[in-house]
């Protein structure tokens, strides 16, 4: 087990656990208000002040070559759904990593990699769970949290320790290449796999076809017209 460090504000905390002087495998800041939370494709994250959780997590995977990246997305995206179904809350993982309930997101996930040569050397896995907040901003598209699904608050300490456990659980997985069943569960959980549904594709437009996995480096796998390809990041867009 790593240190947690509480902070009450802080800018964001992934910035904060990018200090090696200061965080190492399986460390923890956490912070109570962050005033620049950042999320995925330069986004902001807003979280309200004490009602969520906003924490990173430090791992040094370097035993993971930096092909097998995705592995820490799929261990991540895990640990938080473990730990939702912990408390009777089913959510699905939305590729790359958001984790929804039906169509609305209830975490963000944002992890930075370090690599050292061909390895990776440390992550910074920055977390952002919707606990208590039940009202968002308007900018806030499909939000959701723990408290809206449930209709009951929660404890934010103890989720805390919930999901921290998960997490190492998740890791030890990693350590242990026990890469198949992570690859497993990370399907059984996949938001619209093997589901018809509708896609944005840059230059091609909207596209109707069916998720059907993901590579190793993390592509998504979308079958359309009868055929399969591969997507990464950005290339292509689900239509909520
Ligand atoms: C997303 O856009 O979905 C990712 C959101 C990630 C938010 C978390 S909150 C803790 C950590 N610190 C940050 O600045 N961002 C992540």
């Amino acid at each position: 087990m790593g240190k947690v460090v509480v902070l009450q504000e802080c800018g964001s905390t992934n910035i904060e656990a990018a200090d090696k002087e200061s965080y190492s495998h399986g460390d923890v800041v956490r912070a109570i208000c962050q005033t620049a939370g950042r999320g995925q494709r330069g986004h902001k994250w807003d979280s309200t002040p004490g009602e969520n959780l906003t924490f990173s997590l430090v791992w040094e995977p370097s035993f993971l070559h930096v092909s097998q990246q995705f592995l820490i997305s799929e261990a991540v995206a895990l640990a938080i759904t473990d730990t939702l179904a912990e408390y009777g809350i089913e959510a699905q993982i939305k590729w790359t990593n958001d984790i929804y309930i039906g169509e609305r997101k209830i975490c963000g996930i944002l992890i930075e990699h370090s690599l050292c040569g061909a390895s990776l050397s440390r992550s910074i896995v920055g977390i952002g769970l919707n606990v208590n907040q039940t009202e968002f901003p308007q900018w806030v598209s499909n939000p959701d949290s723990m408290a809206v699904e449930a209709g009951c608050k929660f404890d934010v300490d103890e989720v805390f320790g919930r999901l921290y456990i998960n997490l190492a659980r998740r890791y030890e997985m990693l350590s242990a290449g026990d890469y198949a069943a992570i690859r497993a569960d990370y399907y059984g959980r996949m938001f619209r796999r093997d589901v018809g549904a509708r896609f944005f594709i840059p230059e091609e437009g909207e596209v109707f076809g069916k998720i059907r996995g993901v590579e190793d480096n993390g592509a998504l796998i979308v079958e359309i017209e009868g055929l399969c390809r591969s997507f990464l990041f950005k290339e292509i867009e689900f239509i909520i």
